[in-house]
């Protein structure tokens, strides 16, 4: 994982290799705009951010005109707080009444209004036009597309990093905003969910996911399906892994993380291996019984979570198996902080909030157990999981969260103990999941 400022330096190099010294900046992770408006302000004449997570690498004064877009419900207001504090002066639009969990088309839902103020934005600060060729581009490991700049082909550069979860991120705004500026969207490992989900997989997270699919114990050649494997940062270990077998299927229905995954995978030499696919876990395009496995961790949080079970099982054979996994917000974390209980309760406590909960049919709670069983799984093996996060990027991204929750004393007694924690080795921070293993009926008596 990069480091914000390293983030950063990738960032301006896509910039210096377009020739673009100044742009507009529309961004959503704190670890992807961080580092440029702490150390390369002078490149931006305006910060434009959606819903944005303020976590990792929020520096401490946002010097540009910034714009934010805010819901007021669950962890808005805390960002919206945490952003006033830094940017005194930023305006701050905010969505009445609108949930705005990582996964909601949070553009395509408020489109105009977002296209509206943004633009407002924009044009109050003008920069210098650029003319540039349309298409795509690489630098290292971002990516790039340019479009549109106007029928002159020239127009004020505005570079949109990606949203959270977001299926369509900025499309629904992006076309529009083409007609007159050259807009030049990002994405690659380095940002966004992308660099999220892979650090939370190559953490303990993703250590005990392995481990329960593991323990469903696929054969070498079991035909295996990932229901919701974004850009695939959990089937691609797996099938490297495997030294032979069918392709391993994932499928999402975030068209991005998919094409984020099919370069990751070719960039591993796993371009075989994997048969990433566009479809809904709501009504998979698969005839019954056309899996040996089938697994699916932290998705059931956002859909309808019982249509996706009844849906696996009907695409899992006879005997066959299902491993699922969802976040669970019903629990207290373990923030293994010695020296001040009080404040460990407090973080164990809070800890649960920092993540965006479920939705209305979605499970994010010992639920899961019960919902397994009403699918129609049998032999049910309940494996309520703890992972661990030390020392390492996914372990520093869930710190900042955590902090983010509070505010005076207890803020500065959180950041004393985990800075005293982490000098003596001992800083850690467990997150619990609820999963299951089930199998599908073989239809056999026990016995004959
Ligand atoms: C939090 S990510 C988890 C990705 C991966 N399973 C992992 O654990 O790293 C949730 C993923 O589920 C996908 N998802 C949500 N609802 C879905 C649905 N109805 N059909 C397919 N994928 C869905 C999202 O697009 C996203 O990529």
């Amino acid at each position: 994982m990069n480091s914000v400022n390293e983030t950063a330096s990738k960032v301006i190099a896509v910039l210096d290799t377009l020739g673009i010294s100044r742009a507009h900046l529309v961004a959503w992770a704190s670890a992807d705009w961080g580092g440029l408006v702490a150390r390369h302000a002078n490149r931006f004449a305006t910060l434009t951010l959606a819903f944005p997570a303020m976590r990792l690498g929020t520096p401490d004064v946002i010097g540009l005109p910034t714009l934010s877009f805010a819901s007021d419900q669950g962890n808005g207001p805390v960002n919206t707080r945490r952003l006033m504090e830094r940017a005194p002066q930023a305006k701050t639009v905010i969505f009445e009444g609108y949930h705005a969990p990582l996964w909601n088309d949070l553009i395509a839902d408020n489109a105009r209004r977002i296209e509206k103020e943004t633009r407002a934005h924009l044009a109050s600060h003008p920069i210098p036009v650029v003319s540039l060729a349309a298409g795509p581009g690489r630098v290292g490991d971002i990516h790039y597309t340019v479009e549109g700049a106007g029928v002159e082909g020239a127009g004020p550069p505005v570079v949109l990093m990606p949203i959270g979860l977001v299926p369509s991120q900025w499309g629904p705004v992006r076309e529009s905003l083409a007609r007159d500026y050259c807009v030049i969207s990002l994405g690659g490992a380095p940002l966004g969910m992308v660099a999220t989900l892979e650090a939370r997989a190559q953490s303990g997270y993703g250590a005990i996911i392995h481990r329960l699919i593991d323990e469903a114990a696929p054969a070498a050649d079991s035909k295996m399906l990932e229901v919701g494997c974004g850009h695939g940062p959990l089937v691609r270990p797996l099938a490297a892994r495997r030294a032979a077998g069918p392709p391993i299927t994932g499928i999402d229905i975030n068209a991005y993380l998919l094409d984020e995954g099919r370069a990751l995978a070719q960039a591993q030499g796993l371009a075989k291996a994997i048969d990433f696919r566009y479809a809904n876990a709501h009504a998979l395009p698969f005839a019954d019984d056309s899996f040996d496995v089938v697994f699916c961790s932290t998705v059931m949080e956002e859909g309808h979570a019982d249509r996706m079970l009844a849906e696996m099982a009907r695409v899992i054979r006879p005997g066959g198996r299902v491993v699922v996994a969802v976040r669970a917000v019903d629990m207290p974390w373990w923030v293994n902080l010695e020296e001040d209980a009080a404040i460990r309760r407090t973080l164990n406590e809070l800890a649960p909030k920092t993540s965006s909960g479920a939705g209305p049919d979605g499970c994010a709670d010992a639920s899961l157990y019960r919902r397994v069983m009403q699918a129609g799984f049998e032999h049910v093996r309940m494996r309520l999981q703890l992972a661990v996060y030390a020392g390492d990027a996914r372990a520093l991204e869930v710190r900042e969260r955590l902090l983010a929750m509070l505010q005076g004393d207890e803020l500065e007694r959180a950041a004393a103990a985990i800075a005293n924690a982490e000098k003596a080795g001992s800083f850690f921070i467990a997150e619990p999941f609820h999963a299951a293993i089930g199998h599908t009926a073989t239809g056999v008596q026990p016995g004959h």
